[in-house]
């Protein structure tokens, strides 16, 4: 035994470690017929149809059942607000009462609720009228926080007001990939974050209203940003304006400064990690100094990619909970997963990833559990359902959910709360 294997063989996460999987409405609920994605969804204006996706609005007592047997102890989920509020300032009671009562099916089975109020998708008359752009979409959707919140807030501890605002705004304002399809529209992208901002800082107050000692974060897409030539000052300067726009803008925009922490409207920091961002300039003018994606494997050290081209890159999350830990929070890793068809290559995934916790916890950072993105095999925005993140694979035909190995693997570190040294493959289900 190595001196690395016998500190991981003696190692335990703290008590009360979260252990599970996350997912959000659109991507496994199905009919979510009003909001903004189901509406272009419908027009082409989108590639793929979510459909019934996963009908977990239906099935999800028995998806909860499955994530209790796979030993975890908490569970990541978002409220569709169209659902909530699906023609403005009109509420659907009898669909607050539905989550009212997935909260306590997830309670029920022991399984720890982590809530979140925005993830992606808009209702389709908040898009109509302005999204994220209206100047008042942060008093509305504090409202609908509030709204939530007065109902679900004694059974829900855990709440991420909005899901990872950078791609949100990055995708529908520069990228014109997702609703509402604008392209290198900086400005109003500046502005929809400002909105984003506000909305958090709205929604936390209003979360606090209702429950004193809840705990609110958002979920931050975090990746790990390096430049492609570090021996290049100008691929570095370029990396380095990437990273503070990617990681730490927002935080800068609701008023979280690293080792600063006056009375922040943050309680603990959620990030969803999957890969780095290999920046490379294009020159010194300023726009090339903004630097673009290098997708050149020409990295020594470059790993293997998932099926839509992310590279697993694992010691980038143990980087990114250094980083981030610089805000005093605790942090929650709110997703980490891979889209893949090579099981063993999920495993490996699985594993190596968390091998990077045991480290961060050792320095004193303060990770308080670990959510792994998804549950099952779900409808995954603009690429549909070919990429496979699921702990489970689910039968598009039956709904069937079949658990795949690493979902065995995985009980095992979240029943006995520690790394494992099982070889890879030989982890059966219990
Ligand atoms: C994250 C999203 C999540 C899922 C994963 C793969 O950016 O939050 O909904 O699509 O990527």
């Amino acid at each position: 035994m190595t001196a690395r294997d016998r500190a991981t063989s003696e190692f335990a996460f703290p008590d009360g470690f979260l252990w599970g999987a996350a997912t959000s409405s659109h991507q496994v609920e199905g009919h979510n017929r009003w909001n903004d994605w189901w509406e272009h969804e419908q027009s082409g204006r989108l590639p793929h149809r979510s459909g019934a996706a996963c009908r977990h609005y239906e099935l999800f007592e028995q998806d909860f059942e499955l994530a209790r047997r796979l030993g975890h102890n908490a569970h990541r989920l978002s409220i569709e607000w169209s659902r909530i509020e699906p023609r403005e300032g009109e509420r659907d009671a009898a669909a607050l009462e539905h989550y009212l009562y997935v909260i306590q099916a997830l309670r029920r089975r022991g399984l720890e609720p982590v809530v979140t109020l925005h993830h992606f998708t808009n209702p389709a008359w908040f898009g109509h009228t302005g999204g994220w752009l209206r100047p008042d979409a942060p008093r509305l959707f504090a409202r609908h926080v509030e709204h939530v919140a007065r109902r679900l807030a004694p059974d829900v501890r855990y709440w991420l007001t909005i899901n990872e605002p950078t791609v949100l705004v990055a995708q529908g304002y520069l990228n014109g990939a997702w609703p509402p399809f604008r392209r290198s529209a900086w400005r109003a992208a500046l502005r929809a974050c400002r909105n984003l901002a506000r909305a958090h800082v709205a929604g936390h107050r209003a979360l606090h209203r209702c429950r004193a000692d809840c705990l609110v974060g958002f979920a931050h897409s975090a990746p790990w940003v390096e430049p492609c030539d570090p021996a290049s000052r100008r691929h570095r300067i370029a990396a380095r304006i990437r990273d503070l726009i990617l990681n730490r803008a927002f935080f800068a925009m609701i008023g979280a400064r690293p080792r600063w922490r006056p009375k922040v409207p943050l309680d603990f920091i959620g990030l969803n990690y999957y890969t780095r961002a290999v920046i490379r300039s294009s020159g010194w003018s300023p726009r090339g100094l903004l630097g673009h994606a290098c997708h050149l494997p020409h990295h020594a050290d470059q790993g293997p990619l998932s099926t839509i081209g992310w590279e697993i890159y694992p010691t980038g999350l143990l980087a990114v909970l250094r980083r981030f830990a610089t805000f005093g929070l605790p942090l929650l890793i709110s997703e980490n997963g891979i889209a893949t068809d090579d099981e063993h290559l999920r495993e490996t995934f699985l594993v190596e990833h968390l091998e990077q916790l045991p480290i961060a916890l050792g320095e004193g950072v303060d990770v308080i559990g670990y959510l792994y993105w998804s549950l099952m095999d779900n409808f995954e925005w603009d690429h549909g359902t070919a990429p496979r993140f699921g702990l489970a694979a689910v039968d598009p035909a039956t709904q069937e959910r079949r658990p795949r190995p690493a979902a065995a693997r995985f009980a095992e570190i979240c029943r006995d709360n520690r790394p494992i040294n099982v070889p890879i493959g030989g982890a059966e289900e219990k």
